[in-house]
């Protein structure tokens, strides 16, 4: 069992495959407290929906990104959570946090990384001419999307592909591999080495969630 604070600014949809994992009985994890810098942030209706506190902290209300995230790191603390889960969280992440929960901050990413760090990914994929692409759960470190990897997933490009399609397909994935990461994580299953991260076996089909069978859907 793991408390979980779930950093968003967006529509939360990570966020949702996450309380339905919990729901559904497949993490043992509890998400303690949701906190946005975006007032807008749908995900803030998601929280509310299953009775999760969360707190909005207004980016104009703080002079540095220092000061922004010492206070994040209070919630947290007040709200005793353990593992910090980004999801879709549109800010840097500081040292104040990063020294506060080493190597206890994840992130999903839409892209198989190193290739595609940053923003607008889907599009610069297919920009590239990638033949695949996927998403990527890291822990975060002091670069952007550079932390260890802990486990991805790989979708096919297809010709037709724009990038809302393709950030479809993607999505579907993270939803997939994200509750699942933080399973490993709370059942003290991730050794990190460096720069890698070794998970340890566990009950599930060996294999299956690091690397998808591929399928090419018709559409
Ligand atoms: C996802 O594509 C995630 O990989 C990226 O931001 C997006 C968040 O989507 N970091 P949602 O808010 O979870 O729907």
């Amino acid at each position: 069992m793991v408390n979980l604070g779930v950093l968003v600014s967006g529509s939360g949809s990570n966020l949702q495959s996450i309380i339905d994992s919990i729901e559904a009985g497949t993490l043992e994890a509890s998400v303690k407290v949701v906190i946005t810098d975006n007032p807008e942030a749908y995900a803030l209706e998601r929280a509310k929906k299953h009775r999760i506190p969360s707190v909005v902290l207004h980016k104009k209300d703080y002079r540095t990104r220092e000061e922004f995230d010492s206070a994040v790191v209070r919630e947290l603390r007040e709200h005793r959570v353990e593992l910090v889960v980004l999801a879709g969280f549109m800010r840097i992440i500081s040292p104040v946090m990063l020294e506060a929960f080493p190597m206890r901050i994840m992130n999903i990413h839409p892209s198989l990384l190193p290739a595609f760090p940053g923003l607008d990914v889907q599009r610069k994929a297919l920009e590239h001419g990638v033949k695949f692409s996927g998403c990527t759960v890291h822990f975060v470190d002091g670069g952007l999307d550079s932390g260890p990897i802990i486990i991805q997933a790989v979708v096919p490009v297809l010709d037709a592909d724009t990038p809302e399609t393709l950030s479809k397909r993607i999505l579907a994935e993270e939803h997939r591999i994200y509750p699942h990461a933080i399973r490993l994580f709370s059942e003290g299953r991730l050794n990190i080495l460096g720069r890698r991260v070794f998970v340890e076996k566990g009950p599930e089909a060996s294999g299956t969630m690091e690397n998808p069978k591929i399928t090419v859907p018709r559409s």
